[in-house]
């Protein structure tokens, strides 16, 4: 992701979350300020159209962002770039990756269980817009899982 993309990244986050990120909080991931985070985009014809966010410090690692724009959804470019994701993290050396989701985005964890990432616990009104509570997710080691398999099933 690049200063050039925000306007599309940012419209993105406003039409998929109740409280998005600030134009200043993709700004400040992006500089140099933050060397951990790594902010990636999706393009089709040079648009972008999804974007994940994390945060990769020595062995941890913590999936800060994802969504995809709404006319792109069901076809499989959420599993794509966390493949693609893990792909590198792994090549980073990471080896345990974390997210918070809400408990009632029953689709997002649909889409994190396919990859094993499993409850790890519970934190109690995580989102301040709506009190509501949010399931801290682990994958205990992407080393264990093959992503290659994921990669080959997206491409065909
Ligand atoms: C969650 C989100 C990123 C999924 O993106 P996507 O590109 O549509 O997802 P994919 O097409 O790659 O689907 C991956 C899996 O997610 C689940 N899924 C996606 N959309 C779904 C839907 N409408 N209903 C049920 N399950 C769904 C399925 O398990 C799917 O796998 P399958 O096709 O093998 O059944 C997208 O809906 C989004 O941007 N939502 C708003 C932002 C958000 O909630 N981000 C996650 C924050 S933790």
């Amino acid at each position: 992701m690049t200063e050039d993309d925000l306007s599309a990244v940012i419209e993105i986050e406003q039409k998929s979350f109740s409280s998005p990120w600030s134009r200043r909080t993709f700004h400040e991931g992006l500089s140099a300020k933050y060397p951990h985070a790594h902010f990636l985009v999706c393009k089709h014809q040079d648009n972008s159209i999804a974007y994940i966010n994390f945060v990769l410090v020595g062995e941890d690692c913590h999936i800060t962002n994802l969504a995809v724009a709404l006319d792109f959804r069901r076809l499989g470019v959420a599993k794509y770039m966390l493949a693609k994701s893990l792909d590198q993290i792994k090549y980073l050396g990471g080896r345990k990756v974390f997210l918070e989701v809400r408990m009632s985005n029953i689709v997002a964890q649909r889409l994190y269980r396919q990859f094993g990432f499993r409850i790890n616990s519970i934190r109690k009104k995580y989102y301040s817009d709506n009190d509501e509570d949010a399931y801290v997710l682990w994958l205990e080691d992407i080393r264990k899982i093959r992503l290659e398999y994921v990669n080959e099933k997206l491409q065909g």
